[in-house]
């Protein structure tokens, strides 16, 4: 379902340019970069490996580090622009209006606590009002809806006791502690195998229905961009070449690269009928 009665767009970016200085040397990395994301709207940004996929989401989380300047442009979210933010505001605004799901779920979950104990710490520093046995319950009821079995007794497991996709789970479930209005997911599914890709990208999909959360979907991947992205950008080297509706991208492709990177996926070329 795309959403389309939007007035206001929950995230505006304008002409975004970055570049990227180290010493005497400097790298354009992002220009001219334009779209916006509606309330409960998947946006994909499908590209080759770096043509600035990452950039874009970590402009957003406000992430870069300060290499990285930005040359033009405007990030607004929710009306105001937050690009030129201090570190502290864009830190008030991670978590809880703009949250990230990352490729590595190592990397986001530590093996020596547990799995329940990282998701109440969570949204103990999310919201600091909260008792510990309030942040305990809510923990508990992160881990159900992102489909963790008998939460109450996972809660006490470590992550290696859980499955790859449990533990992405668990990351989804700590992005969404927050409550945000945006998740930035970067390759959320690489890692995981087709089947439990698939699973992973449908509860995204049933957490947009469920909670109304906008979903910036980063991928290389156009079989994940057709499964669940109501529109797309295609990107490279640093600029966006074509976007448009998911469906229209994958019917009709204009610019050759986006071509190409549909003919690497044989399957999307046929027609799919209504599923
Ligand atoms: N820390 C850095 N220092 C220098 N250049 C960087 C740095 N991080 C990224 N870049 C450059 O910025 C460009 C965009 O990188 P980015 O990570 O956004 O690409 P991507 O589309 O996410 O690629 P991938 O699919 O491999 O994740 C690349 O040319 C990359 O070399
Ligand atoms: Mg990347």
């Amino acid at each position: 379902m795309t959403v389309e009665h939007v007035t206001t767009p929950l995230l505006r970016v304008e002409n975004l340019g970055l570049r990227h200085v180290s010493g005497s040397a400097t790298t354009p990395i992002l220009s001219d970069v334009s779209f916006e994301l509606g309330r409960g709207e998947i946006l994909g940004i499908i590209g080759e490996s770096g043509a600035g996929k990452s950039t874009v989401g970590n402009a957003i989380l406000g992430l870069l580090s300060p290499e990285f300047q930005q040359t033009s442009g405007t990030i607004e979210f929710d009306g105001k622009a937050i690009d030129g933010m201090t570190a502290d505001e864009r830190e008030t605004l991670r978590g809880r209006r703009i949250s990230a799901i990352f490729q590595d779920h190592t990397a986001s979950l530590d093996p020596l606590m547990s799995v329940g104990a990282q998701v109440e710490e969570t949204c103990l520093t999310l919201d600091s009002s909260l008792s510990r046995r309030e942040a305990r319950a809510r923990a508990i009821d992160l881990l159900a809806r992102v489909g963790i079995p008998e939460p109450e007794q996972r809660y006490r497991n470590y992550p290696h006791q859980f499955s790859g996709g449990q533990r992405q789970r668990v990351v989804i479930a700590i992005a969404l502690a927050g409550s945000p209005d945006i998740i930035i997911a970067d390759e959320p599914t690489s890692a995981l195998d087709a089947t439990v890709q698939k699973q992973v990208l449908e509860l995204l999909k049933i957490l947009v229905d469920e909670t109304g959360v906008s979903i910036i979907l980063v991928t290389h991947d156009m079989g994940v961009i057709s499964e669940i992205t109501n529109r797309v950008l295609v990107m490279r080297k640093g600029q966006v070449v074509e976007a448009d509706r998911t469906t229209a991208i994958l019917d009709q492709p204009r610019h050759d690269y986006t071509k190409k990177l549909l003919a690497a996926v044989p399957r999307l070329r046929i027609p799919t009928g209504t599923a």
